[in-house]
Order: structure tokens, then sequence, then C-alpha cells
């Protein structure tokens, strides 16, 4: 890669942007920042090798990554899992000794950190290399607190410190701004499969919710209402129960027994888009295979009927033309509630628990 520079280096400014992503699609990712980036004015070149889970980009002017610090919104962007600004990688680490050339580099680049997350990306070929990893991190901690650099408890004053590795002897070194990044070890969400959840698909939900809403959300109350459309077998509905909220679960297949038995689900067999509820309801989650276009009209329209008042639903992409398939969803939305004068809040995110999808949020203000 461009821009490589020896161990011995000590003194190296932010370079470039790095942004982890799900394994496949660095393509939309790159496309997507450097779309991003348009808007701050700021243009560059990115790296982004097939599968690798990561891109690099690199504005022409470094001198404009203090201000794309401040500008770029992580939360606003759909494909990068965590976003983070690098000095040149460094290459040559020294099996004897790599820590004192990546704290060097970390030194430079801010006195004090937050945490420190030892990183490789979501790759089969980089899992070879978590022994390494977990075996470098209590010596790394060490050396960082003995040279005064990390004041853990002080997440929001100091960046938190990335060494993302590509191999034992090559590493970026990079920051990240609370508030303003992943808070996941390598943007990755520890879920645990909850074992009563009647299907995997419930961690999709769950990680939505995390990643839309934050913690203890006021949009997710007992005794609330919702509509699961696509809801069989009901690992979406198990969510909403699990928050004692009320479930019309639509959907011509089989709901878990479990779940209807609870008191609280109903099962309606029917065809999710001509479905609508009698009364207005808080939720609409919709997990139905269909074409995005068609999923995002439907959301488009409950919301602009005042069915419900915020809606979490999935967009099934197609193999090509990912990101610009997305771009089009948004804005069939963003034009069908601007008509009916919805104030509303729409966001996107592939989320971990997505594979060849992403997970919208919308929200009437
Ligand atoms: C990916 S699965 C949903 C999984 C579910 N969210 C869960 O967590 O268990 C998609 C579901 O959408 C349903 N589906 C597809 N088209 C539908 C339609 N037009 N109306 C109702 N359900 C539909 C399918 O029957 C299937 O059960």
């Amino acid at each position: 890669m461009d821009n490589q520079i020896n161990a011995s280096v000590t003194s190296t400014p932010l370079q470039h942007l790095l942004l982890y992503c799900r394994p496949g699609f660095e393509k939309e990712c790159a496309a997507e920042i450097q779309n991003t980036l348009l808007d701050s004015d700021v243009a560059g070149y990115a790296n982004a090798q097939p599968d690798s889970g990561f891109v690099l980009f690199t504005p022409y002017e470094a001198h404009e990554i203090p201000r794309l610090m401040r500008e770029i919104r992580f939360f606003e962007l759909i494909f990068a899992r965590q976003l983070i600004f690098t000095a040149p990688v460094l290459t040559d680490l020294p099996p004897d000794d790599r820590i004192t050339p990546l704290l060097n580099c970390a030194e430079s680049l801010s006195p004090y950190y937050s945490e420190i997350l030892l990183e490789t990306a979501d790759t089969n070929e980089a899992k070879s290399l978590s022994v390494f990893v977990r075996k470098f991190a209590g010596p790394l901690a060490k050396a960082a607190t003995l040279r005064g650099m990390s004041e853990s408890g002080s997440k929001k004053k100091h960046p938190g410190l990335h060494l993302f590795f590509s191999d034992s002897s090559k590493a970026y070194v990079g920051l990240s701004r609370s508030g303003n990044s992943s808070p996941w070890l390598m943007g990755i969400p520890r879920l645990k499969f909850p074992r009563s959840a009647p299907s995997r698909s419930t961690l999709k939900l769950e990680e939505a919710f995390h990643f839309f809403l934050g913690e203890n959300p006021r949009q997710l109350e007992p005794a609330m209402t919702a509509v699961d459309l696509g809801a069989a077998p009901g690992g979406w509905t198990w969510q909403l129960v699990k928050r004692s909220i009320r479930v019309t679960a639509v959907d011509n297949g089989p709901m878990d027994r479990q779940l209807l038995e609870s008191g609280i689900v109903e099962h309606v067999r029917a065809d999710g888009f001509r479905f609508r509820p009698v009364k207005p309801v808080d939720w609409l989650v919709c997990d139905m295979v269909e074409q995005p276009a068609r999923i995002a009209r439907l959301v488009a329209q409950w919301m602009a009927e005042g069915l419900c008042r915020y809606a979490i639903f999935n967009l099934k992409l197609p193999m090509k033309k990912r990101y610009d398939e997305v771009r089009r969803c948004r804005e069939l939305m963003e034009v069908m509630l601007d008509d009916a004068e919805v104030p509303f809040q729409l966001r996107f995110k592939q989320l971990y628990h997505d594979r060849e999808e992403v997970t919208g949020y919308l929200a009437r203000l």
C-alpha cells in the first residue's frame, strides 16, 4: 500500500481515514466515503481491496483531516462499521520490540487515550492474527500506562487508540472520537443469542435497537404496540415481546408457539403489503424478503398515513449497485414523506448482523 513508512520513524501526522466494513462491501464503503467527502469539498483516493474488510481513504490534502474529524458523522455512514483517523502504516515492526514504535506513533497523535483497542479486519485471514493480538494486549497496555498515556474513565475527553494489524509486523495507528465512532471493538457488537428466541434474525433487531436508539431508549416502552411484517418464525417479534410490547405478527408462515402463548402476540396470516392496522401503532418492523424499493415505499406509506411513529426495516440488496440502491430507496422515502409533510428522521446502517442487506430506521419527529 502507498505511503508506507518504516517503524523507526516516530513522528507521524494523521494521513488516512480507515473505515472497517463487512468483507465484500469495500466498494460501497469507498463510494460512500468519497461521496460524503465531496460535501466537505475534500478530494482524495480510496484503496478498497475486495474482501479485505476495510477501506483506506487518503485525502490529497492531509491538513484537512482535523476538519474532517469534526465534520464526518460516523453514525450517518451506512457501510462503515468503524471510522478511525490514522498515521501512515507502520511496517517492519521488529518482533523483539513492536511496542516502542507503535506507542511512539500513538504519542505523536495524542498524548492521552481513553482506551486502547487492538484490532484486525473481520476476515478469515485476519482471524489467524487473533492469538498474537490477544497475547500482545497485556504488555502493550502496561507500556502505555508506564508512559502515562492511558487514562481510563476519560472517554469523552481523550480519543480511543486503535492499532489495526494487517499482520504481526504491520499496523495502522489511529484514533477515534467517542460519540463519533462505534463503541465496539472492531465495530462489532458482541450480542449473545437468546436461547428462547426462535431465529437468529433476532440479533438484527437487537443490534438495530442498540445502534439507532442507544441505551434505555424512550422509543421502547412497555404496553406500546407494534406490527411485525414478515414475522415468522418470530425472532423480531421476540425482541418486542421481551420489552412487553404488544405485537401483531403478519406472515403466512407459522409463528413460534411460545410467542403465541405469551398472550401479547396476535398472528395474522395475510399479505404484508396489504395489511393495515385497525388503529395506528407505535412501531412497524419489517423483515420481508422483497425488492428494496417496494419495502421502502411501504414503510414510507405507513409513516405518511400516520399508521406508525417508528419503523425499523431491512432492505435486502441486489447483487450489483448496492450503494445506489440504498440511495434510491432513501430518496424515494424522502420524497414521499416530504410530499405528506411529515417531519421525520431516516437513517440506514449495514449492521454487523446484516448480510447482503442494510437496516433502516424511520421516526416521526
Ligand atoms: C427473513 S424471514 C423473517 C424472519 C423474522 N424476522 C424472524 O426474526 O424470525 C422473512 C419472512 O417474510 C415473510 N414474507 C415474505 N413476503 C411476505 C408478504 N408479502 N407478506 C407477509 N409475509 C411475507 C416470509 O414468509 C418469511 O417468513
